[in-house]
């Protein structure tokens, strides 16, 4: 299949991953090829709902788009309050990406999650386990990597672990602890955190999620096999007390005490850590950023 060359189209630009994919999409491709869309209004972002079907076929058409990066979505935290609204948003939004995509022949990214694995996962994780998750957010992220596959388009996923970034707040996700915990150590010395100290989930930091992204993007279709539609891959994992121990390198007075709420069940349903052998062979996929590491540039970052 030969490679595309239009323009590239992110939607759910404004969220925690879109800041950053824009930026390294606009580096990649050029500022003025790479059109940022969300539903929320902001500077240099377009308006674009994915529940506007001919909306995105229309901009997919007139500005010959032939690459497309799909982050709208609800979040497990969010999604789980109105399990109605996340299965529109994250299957029927995905639905019309996918069909606006087909009319251009365009290339498709769509995040897959670690959300994807219930409890009947081991807890180290394997590409191929039975995908039977607690969360319609889970679902709907299982639905999405079937599509990747039946879709008939070139269309590619990465089980993305819980994100840690500084320059845009998480976006309702269960891992929202492991970011907000930094902004609470920083300003107030304390947070309270909602899961169990004992948790440990697979982490990453954004800068490794975002060379991730690109990298999958680059491999010929052919070198890839059925798991395209969601790469594990592993970044590193951490309990949330070891993620305090870390903070207190270089805050020795901060304190963190652990009130778990309805967030700790979907965590607990979760697997600890992630195999990602398959996306090493197929993609060469290997991490940069370990937990001392993630810690070390989320302080110094946050504090400039
Ligand atoms: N951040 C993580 O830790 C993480 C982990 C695993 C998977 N993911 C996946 O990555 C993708 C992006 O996640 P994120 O963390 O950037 O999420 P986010 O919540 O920070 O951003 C999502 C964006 O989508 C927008 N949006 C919501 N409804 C929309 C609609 N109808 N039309 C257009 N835009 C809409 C929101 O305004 C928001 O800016 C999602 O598919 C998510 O499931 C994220």
């Amino acid at each position: 299949m030969d490679r595309p060359s239009g323009r590239v189209l992110v939607t759910g630009a404004q969220g925690q991953i879109g800041t950053e994919l824009v930026e390294a999409l606009q580096q990649k491709h050029g500022h003025d090829n790479v059109i940022a869309t969300d539903i929320r209004d902001d500077k240099g972002c377009q308006i674009l709902d994915v529940m506007d079907k001919e909306g995105i076929e229309k901009l997919v058409l007139e500005q010959d788009i032939t690459e497309i990066y799909h982050l709208a979505a609800l979040l497990s935290a969010t999604g789980e309050k109105n399990p109605e609204l996340c299965w529109d948003i994250n299957v029927v939004g995905l639905e019309n990406v996918i069909s606006a995509a087909k009319k251009n022949n365009a290339r498709l990214f769509s995040p897959s999650s670690i959300a994807v694995f219930g409890p009947d996962c081991p807890k180290i994780a394997p590409q191929i386990t039975p995908l039977n998750p607690t969360t319609v957010y889970g679902k709907t992220k299982v639905v999405g990597e079937q599509l990747a596959m039946s879709s008939g388009i070139d269309m590619r996923g990465i089980r993305y672990p819980g994100l840690i970034s500084y320059k845009a707040p998480a976006g309702g996700g269960t891992t929202d602890y492991a970011v907000e915990i930094f902004h609470a150590a920083l300003k107030n010395g304390h947070y309270d955190c909602f899961v169990r100290e004992d948790t440990k989930l697979p982490m990453m930091y954004m800068d490794d999620a975002i060379r991730a992204t690109l990298e999958l993007m680059e491999i010929p279709l052919e070198k890839l096999s059925g798991a395209r539609g969601g790469y594990n891959i592993s970044g590193c994992s951490f309990s949330a007390e070891e993620l305090v121990k870390s903070i207190q390198r270089h805050l020795p007075n901060f304190t963190c005490t652990f009130k778990p709420d309805i967030r700790q069940t979907y965590a607990d349903s979760w697997p600890d850590e992630i195999e990602d052998d398959v996306a090493f062979k197929e993609w060469g996929w290997k991490a940069g950023f370990d937990l001392d590491k993630i810690v070390d540039e989320m302080i110094i970052n946050l504090q400039n």
